[in-house]
Parts: C-alpha cells; sequence; structure tokens
C-alpha cells in the first residue's frame, strides 16, 4: 500500500446514507457541503450525483481541505476555506444563483478534536485555544481571562446548561488573578474544584463545549446560515443539517418550524400575521443513528439530522 497517497487522519461520516437519500434532490444540481471537513458526505454526494452536478465544499479549517484529495469528485468541486456564514459571498463569487442542496454537519473533525494543539478536548494537554478558524485571534484564552465573572458564568450556562456555571466562573477568576491562564489543565482543575467527582467529566464536556460556542460564535453563524439558505435553495432544493448538541439541534427545529408555517389570510389580519411555508420538513422528527452506527462511530450516538425542502413561495 502506497503510505504516502493515504489522507493523514481519518473521519467517519455520520449518517451519510441517510443524508444522501434525503438531501439529494435533482442529480445534476449544484450542491454546498458547508462542514467539508474531510470531504466524507461529499465524496458520498458525489458517488450519486450525475457528472454536470456542481460540488462547492466550504470549511474554515484550511487544516481539513488541505487533506483532501479533489480527484476524488468526478463533478466541478469548488473548495472555499471560509465561514459557511459567508455563503452568499461565495456564491457571489462562483456566479452561482440557486442550489439545489445543502448539508452541515456542524461541529468539529475528529482529527482537531484529537489533535492536543487545537485545545479541544478536555482529556489532553494543550493551549486553551478552541479555534476552527485559527487565521482568527480570539481564542479560548482571550475568553478565560479577559471576560467578567459574570460573563463566564452566562456562557457557561447559557451554552453548556451548566449548573455549577457560577462556582466555577468565580474559581476562574480566582485562579487568573495569580497568573494568566493558558492551558487546558488549568481550566480542568477550575472545573474539578467546583463538581463531584462523579460528574467531572460530564461538566466538563458540557463547559468545554459552551466555551468553544462562544469562540467560534456557533450559535451566530448557524442562524446566519439558516436565514441565507432560504434565499439560495431553489424551489424543491433541501437543506439538512447534522447537529450534535441540543443548543444547535432546537435552533434548526425552530427554524424549520417557523418556516413551515401555513397561516392564510383571514379578513382583518394584520399582514405581519400571514405566513406562506417557505419550507417544507423532509423529517418531521430528527433522524438519529441506527444502532449499529453508533456502535462503530461514538460520535453518531448524538447526531440529530433534520431535513427541509424549499417550497416555491417567494420569500421577501
Ligand atoms: C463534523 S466536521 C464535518 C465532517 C465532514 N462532514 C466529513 O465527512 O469529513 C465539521 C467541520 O465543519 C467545520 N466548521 C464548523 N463550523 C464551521 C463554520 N461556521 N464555517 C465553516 N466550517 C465550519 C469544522 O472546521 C469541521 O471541519
Amino acid at each position: 500500500m502506497n503510505q504516502v497517497s493515504q489522507p493523514k487522519f481519518r473521519h467517519t461520516p455520520v449518517l451519510v446514507d441517510e443524508v444522501c437519500a434525503l438531501m439529494i434532490n435533482d442529480r445534476s444540481g449544484v450542491y454546498i457541503d458547508g462542514t467539508f471537513g474531510l470531504g466524507g458526505h461529499s465524496k458520498a454526494i458525489s458517488l450519486l450525483l450525475n457528472a454536470d452536478a456542481t460540488l462547492i465544499g466550504i470549511d474554515q479549517d484550511e487544516s481539513a481541505l488541505a487533506q483532501f484529495d479533489s480527484s476524488l469528485i468526478k463533478q466541478t468541486l469548488h473548495l472555499r476555506c471560509t465561514n459557511f456564514e459567508n455563503l452568499d459571498q461565495v456564491l457571489v463569487d462562483l456566479n452561482v444563483t440557486k442550489v439545489h442542496g445543502i448539508l452541515l454537519d456542524l461541529g468539529l473533525n475528529s482529527f482537531s478534536l484529537d489533535d492536543p494543539e487545537r485545545g479541544f478536548a478536555f482529556s489532553l494537554d494543550g493551549p486553551l485555544d478552541m479555534r476552527f478558524d485559527r487565521s482568527n485571534e480570539f481564542t479560548a484564552e482571550t475568553v478565560i481571562n479577559d471576560y467578567s465573572q459574570e460573563q463566564l458564568a452566562d456562557i457557561m450556562y447559557r451554552f453548556g446548561e451548566e449548573r455549577n456555571s457560577r462556582r466555577i466562573a468565580r474559581k476562574i477568576v480566582d485562579m487568573r488573578t495569580k497568573k494568566r491562564l493558558t492551558q487546558i489543565d488549568e481550566l480542568r482543575e477550575a472545573v474539578a474544584g467546583c463538581v463531584d467527582p462523579r460528574f467531572r467529566n460530564k461538566s466538563l464536556a458540557r463547559v468545554f463545549q459552551a466555551f468553544r460556542i462562544e469562540v467560534n460564535r456557533e450559535m451566530d453563524v448557524l442562524e446566519t446560515i439558516l436565514n441565507t439558505s432560504i434565499q439560495v435553495l431553489a424551489p424543491a432544493g433541501r437543506i439538512a443539517v447534522i447537529s450534535y448538541h441540543s443548543l444547535e439541534d432546537r435552533m434548526v427545529k425552530n427554524h424549520f418550524r417557523d418556516l413551515s408555517q401555513d397561516i392564510p389570510r383571514q379578513p382583518g389580519m394584520h399582514d405581519s400575521e400571514v405566513k406562506v411555508p417557505l419550507l417544507k420538513r423532509i423529517s418531521g422528527k430528527p433522524v438519529i443513528a441506527s444502532q449499529e452506527e453508533s456502535e462503530s462511530n461514538p460520535r453518531a450516538r448524538s447526531a440529530k439530522l433534520r431535513v427541509a425542502e424549499r417550497t416555491s413561495h417567494a420569500a421577501d
């Protein structure tokens, strides 16, 4: 086997058959993989598309895109290193006006999680970084050292649903009066000092998730792309979102629900009360991984896939 041609890291795409079955509606269409990663989903999507289809892969992590062997995609492939919140600009640059499918497989790649230098995993030792896009200057170190105690507590509560958020924030502020906190083990120590050892790992997961969401503005960028998607999806085009925590899933669920509403005009109704459905939900309940997939790929255990289709009503 030729070792040189092997990708450096492996990432098993989650719910890949379900994404392909539910999202692809036009085999000659334009498809956006907004979270390209190592291209696992894109490769599978490409196998089902006709040669005249187009794939646009976006990822803000250039180390992910750099590993991809583009010869694996038989259609036209455009790779862009940017935040998916810039999708509208990417499409303007490529002269694309409508797309037929958008996939968002949120979160981070296994190889980023496993890299101690990225600071995502609470079990590893490395810097307090947590950036998806390493060209940004804003890191977890900035948040942890420069935010007020109240802001720290709010982030852990809001984005991590961590019940001990106030105590942990107080401990962080106490620790940082002695020295600037720069390492994962220091955040681990702050959490460990405030939580019963039996629940420590769960709290650590919640706290790390919360700071990661803040560093990468994950909720804001998700809201932006959900809104952009409505503008760029062709009628019958589909959006598929895989989320890994309840905050993201709730945002996707509510967005799909709100835009699926059909409230016809009644006498005496104000214009703002009338709603035409811009989306049709393809999956009522979220699609989750089979037991077999969950056993073979632990990342799949928390995954929830929701899919919606653009109607032909005009958005204005
Ligand atoms: C779960 S992985 C996707 C894996 C991919 N589906 C595959 O099969 O290889 C998520 C990827 O999305 C990227 N990402 C997360 N948020 C992003 C954003 N706002 N804009 C662009 N890329 C983003 C991360 O850098 C990561 O590579």
